[in-house]
């Protein structure tokens, strides 16, 4: 290899790669049930395949948690009191964040969100329809401690964590990230969280292998992504999307399954899988309204409100944080 060579091997290596992506991807496709993280599908393309989900016949909990949110964001805002900053863990389109912006005039939204276009995208439209409302975005990653700008509204925190994304986490993962938006938040604050409720297998799966496939091209996005951005030859059409019930969990986990025996690079490095080998993209967890409670008071969080819908399909909770030295 001539030396030029060898330095452009180096440049591409080590610069050209989102350094997380690729060692997220290279030891989950190392491991003996190979996984790639859910954070990795929101990419520009990931994000808008995960808004086309949200408006899918098949897909409830958009639909029943806006309805809720219809209903119960007056009583969030009488029990909060004036000119709240809302802080959303997880914006991506800030759709039911309008809801709460209707019921709270002053409010101070800081949307917190990994995409940054997609961020851009969402607050362009924002501070067109809600000109008076303060807008401060954060580029980040809400699973890490976010420090939030200033300046912002003196009045109390809301921490808004809306379409059961608290799902997408083990719950010991999401002990952890209830208490960092414990820490985020402060002393005294409020947290307005969207969780779906355990039911019927078979409506879950549906939830997650619509007919349309749109939740198959949300998946398999994920690939095209390791092709494009991680210099991979991934064969797309080797991969079909399956979602699985896993009762031990209580969860759907949504996996890219091989049809065939297939070899690919991915940043240089070699990987394969056997025929119906799969990498598991996706955790969705599934709570009954004892077991939200009780992953709420583990993240330092009390349940003030619970509100449903007619159907039980869906809960929508506010819960104030726990004084640090409660209690005996
Ligand atoms: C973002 N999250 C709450 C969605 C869910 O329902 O777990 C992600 C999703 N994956 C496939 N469909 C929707």
């Amino acid at each position: 290899m001539q030396i030029s060579e060898l330095e452009l091997d180096i440049e591409k290596s080590d610069f050209s790669f989102d350094p997380a992506f690729r060692a997220d991807v290279l030891n989950g496709l190392s491991q003996t049930q190979k996984a790639i993280p859910a954070r990795w599908f929101y990419d520009l393309e990931g994000s808008r395949l995960f808004e086309a989900i949200t408006r899918l016949a098949e897909y409830y909990p958009t639909r029943v948690e806006r309805g809720l949110l219809d209903r119960h964001a007056g009583q969030v805002a009488d029990r909060l009191g004036l000119a709240p900053t809302i802080v959303e863990f997880g914006s991506g389109s800030s759709i039911k964040t309008r809801i709460l912006l209707d019921a709270m005039p002053g409010a101070t939204y800081v949307p917190v969100e990994i995409c940054g276009e997609f961020l851009a995208e969402a607050c362009a439209g924002l501070s067109a329809d809600f000109p008076h409302v303060e807008i401060l975005p954060v580029e980040a990653n809400f699973m890490n401690p976010v420090s939030l700008p200033s300046p912002r509204g003196s009045g109390p925190m809301l921490g808004f964590f809306p379409g059961s994304t608290i799902g997408n986490l083990q719950p010991r993962a999401a002990v952890d990230l209830l208490r960092s938006m414990r820490a985020t938040l402060g002393e005294g604050s409020s947290l307005l969280i969207g969780i779906d409720r355990l039911k019927d297998r078979q409506r879950l799966l549906r939830a997650y292998d619509d007919a349309d496939g749109i939740t198959a091209r949300f998946n398999l996005n994920l690939l095209q992504r390791l092709n494009r951005e991680l210099d991979g030859t991934v064969p797309i059409g080797a991969f079909q999307h399956r979602a699985r019930w896993n009762d031990d969990w209580s969860r759907v986990e949504m996996h890219l399954e091989a049809t065939r025996p297939v070899e690919f690079e991915i940043a240089g490095e070699t990987f394969a899988l056997d025929h119906g080998e799969t990498i598991h993209t996706e955790n969705c967890h599934k709570y009954t309204p004892a077991q939200m409670r009780t992953l709420l008071q583990a993240g330092g969080w009390c349940e003030e409100c619970h509100w449903v819908d007619g159907d039980g399909d869906f809960s929508l909770i506010l819960a104030s944080s726990v004084p640090d030295l409660a209690g005996p």
